[in-house]
């Protein structure tokens, strides 16, 4: 029979040389060590590592880029090694390279995967150009309490639209072929439940039924699956009680058993010793036998598969067959990477100086910051403004180009990101006048700020007022209790307002907030999330009218941070407050259970009205398909874009459903004075839910349904599904 290199590989390979193909580490020097004169202190850290490689004690490194120091790693790791198997380079290309992208929750209120998928294309684009093979991307949790930090990663709350998000940047990522010079090896993370952690905070415990784990926070993952991800990361959080990464039913039963994923499971930055923390192993030898046997393939940073491996092989605590299966994964996604025919594939002096920030890539992070953008309220008209008008820009980052790269960024071009300040006068060509003032820093007021943000406001017609949280107030470990605006910007918004200057709130953030005072009362109203490096220009380009805001919210925004975890499509209770009653109804003392601005929810330039919701026939049988339909018209003066929704609601089943459930959304483009008919298709398929024998079914029933400007619009119909 003819041999297979990778099972040749494994049947001559040394347990400790296994071990070393299960072991991922951050690199140290950041740089593959090429360091300009280095320090004796970083000399020695890359003799550390290069000692390492040449021992077969290391399967890859992430976090480091650099064509040369990479080709230098590579070659000790294929002349030197004992069996000269080729590094993996990975790095947490989140939303961009040198080019940022809009943060992954702007992005995803574009409502347009595609435009995720060319992005994630883009970025793939230039971190294959600095020696990447694997990115640590998508996140695809699905996020339902603001307080969590890590929102600003994801697609948002709603399981339909992130998983649409997931499919596209996996295939974005990846692109064609994963041998192609230009693709990432996709890792949706983190597997899983992380977006359920309590209270929203960080590391915390997801308590979730198994109904709402598989109907809601797995089908993301699924879908990145399906569009050819090969790798997964496991997530720090334990479910029920079960840490995932020593979790078999999800990493082993789930993952492997039910959905035949063939790629490789890597922890979480030491998750798999954080066993011992969570009271789930005993030891670092306890962690790693329960890490493996679950079915985590790698560890990444803490060492404890080379460090116990051999022995846990020795005891019969972990079995060879099982360390073998992990192996042969990894060297299967090496192999699938192409690295066994060209190791120094994507290692190329002349992309790494050609193919970063390309005007191509720099425009597309316009257009993404652009269309990322939601207009949350313009009372009056009040946007666009004219480029003639006489603005004060104030705010705490109007001029701090350290802020706009946006959480998550690794390795950003920092000095050539576009300001507010920046952007601005580009747009506005040297007409109108621009007075800038910082007003405040973003958590602290400084001397004389509120002053200078005054008089800037009294100089002008009007003021674009840009506050919210800085980019380090979110991302990973940035849970808040309050997702407020900090006081100090408050203070400033007071200020500003006092003035009796109309404001335009530009807000930048990375989840959803709850608006007060003065932030909440202006009339016109931004969300701009962190858009990356061509911040200023797509803001100046929705502000000043050459672009139609098209964005819509993929979370909702609360009254107050006390109602999270809130989100559009919970379940009803059985004293839902439908009316004005108040006494005895589920509902807090101090707020209405409505969302400041729902799910879905974005404003354009256009008047857009929405015709009530028909279908085509009263049954649907359950081979069938029914029409849903409704008029959408533009009454306003100027083109707009509308993003049509499509949700419905389970009126009776087995177990409760959502009061609404996101199923479909559709652009459309509408001239002034235009009507045009959006229509959908509806299936059984589409009614499913998972029951309480995890399987995902339909029920025949009554079902409303809604096409609709957001969660909270639209006139609903309603049909009969038929058994
Ligand atoms: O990829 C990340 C993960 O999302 C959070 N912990 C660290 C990893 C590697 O940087």
């Amino acid at each position: 029979k003819g041999s297979d290199p990778i099972e040749d590989l494994i049947a001559n390979m040394s347990i400790e040389e296994k071990a070393g193909q299960l072991s991922l580490f951050g690199d140290p020097t950041r740089f593959h060590g090429t360091v300009v004169n280095p320090t004796s202190e970083q000399a020695a850290t890359r003799n550390r590592v290069y000692a390492d490689i040449a021992a077969g004690r290391i399967t890859g490194l992430f976090n480091g880029i650099g064509v040369a120091g990479g080709r230098e790693m590579q070659k000790i790791a294929v002349e030197k090694s004992p069996r000269g198997i080729p590094l993996i380079f990975a790095g947490d290309i989140i939303h961009g390279f040198k080019t940022t992208f809009p943060i992954p929750l702007a992005e995803a209120a574009s409502f347009d995967p595609d435009l995720a998928f060319r992005t994630a294309r883009a970025a793939a684009l230039e971190a294959t150009a600095v020696g990447l093979h694997w990115t640590f991307a998508p996140m695809v949790d699905v996020a339902r309490d603001q307080r969590w930090g890590r929102n600003a990663e994801g697609s948002g709350e709603d399981t339909f639209l992130g998983s649409q998000f997931a499919a596209a940047r996996v295939l974005g990522f990846q692109g064609s072929s994963l041998k192609d010079e230009t693709s990432l090896l996709a890792c949706p993370k983190h597997f899983a439940a992380y977006g359920a952690v309590q209270g929203g905070m960080e590391y915390n415990t997801a308590d979730i039924p198994e109904t709402t784990l598989r109907q809601t926070h797995l089908p993301p993952f699924k879908a990145a699956f399906d569009a050819g991800a090969l790798s997964t990361m496991s997530a720090f959080n334990d479910i029920a009680g079960v840490p995932a990464t020593g979790n078999h039913y999800l990493l082993t039963d789930i993952l492997r058993g039910e959905w035949g994923f063939r790629g490789l499971v890597v922890s979480d930055y030491t998750s798999e010793e954080e066993l011992i923390a969570h009271g789930f192993a005993a030891n670092g030898a306890d962690a790693t036998a329960r890490a493996i046997n679950a079915g985590c393939d790698v560890a990444m940073q803490s060492g404890l598969y080379n460090d116990y491996l051999p022995d846990l092989v020795k005891s019969g605590a972990v079995s060879m067959a099982t360390v073998d299966e992990a192996v042969r994964r990894v060297l299967r996604v090496k192999q699938a990477l192409g690295l066994f025919d060209n190791p120094y594939r994507s290692l190329d002096e002349d992309r790494e100086q050609t193919d970063l920030r390309k005007p191509e890539t720099l425009a597309l992070a316009r257009e993404a910051g652009r269309k990322s953008i939601v207009l949350l309220k313009n009372e009056g008209g009040l946007l666009p403004l004219s480029k003639s008008a006489r603005i004060a820009l104030i705010g705490p980052c109007i001029n701090d180009k350290y802020d706009y790269p946006g959480p998550w960024s690794v390795f950003p071009d920092v000095a050539t990101c576009v300001t507010m300040a920046e952007g601005f006068q580009a747009v506005m060509g040297g007409r109108g006048t621009l007075t800038m003032a910082r007003g405040s820093d973003y958590e602290l007021p400084y001397e004389g700020g509120i002053d200078e943000a005054v008089r800037a406001a009294e100089a002008s017609d009007v003021v674009v007022l840009v506050i919210g949280e800085s980019a380090g107030m979110s991302g990973e470990a940035q849970s808040r209790v309050d997702i407020g605006i900090p006081d100090a910007q408050l203070t400033l918004a007071e200020a500003v307002a006092a003035t009796g200057k109309p404001v335009v709130v530009v807000l930048r953030h990375g989840r959803a907030l709850a608006l007060t005072g003065a932030a909440k009362a202006a009339p016109a109203i931004l969300a701009t999330w962190f858009l990356g490096s061509e911040t200023g220009h797509s803001v100046a380009d929705i502000i000043f009218g050459d672009y139609a805001p098209q964005g819509r919210l993929p979370v909702s925004f609360p009254q107050a941070s006390g109602q999270e975890p809130y989100y559009y499509n919970h379940r009803a209770t059985g004293r839902p407050q439908t009316t004005a009653e108040k006494d005895y109804k589920a509902r807090y003392r101090e707020v209405t259970n409505e969302g400041l601005y729902p799910f879905g929810h974005g404003l354009t330039y256009g008047d857009i009205v929405y015709g009530t919701t028909m279908v085509d026939a009263a049954r649907l049988s359950w081979n069938g398909a029914v029409e849903v339909r409704a008029a959408v018209s533009n009454r306003g003066t100027r083109p707009a874009h509308e993003v049509a929704q499509l949700y419905i609601h389970d009126r009776v089943a087995s177990l409760t459903q959502p009061v609404r459930a996101l199923k479909g959304f559709s652009h459309i483009d509408l001239a002034p004075g235009e009507t045009r008919t959006v229509s959908f298709t509806l299936r059984r398929s589409d009614l499913e839910f998972m029951t309480a024998s995890l399987q995902f079914a339909a029920e025949p029933g009554l079902f409303d349904v809604w096409i609709a400007p957001s969660a909270v619009g639209g006139i609903s119909a309603s049909f009969e599904l038929t058994s």
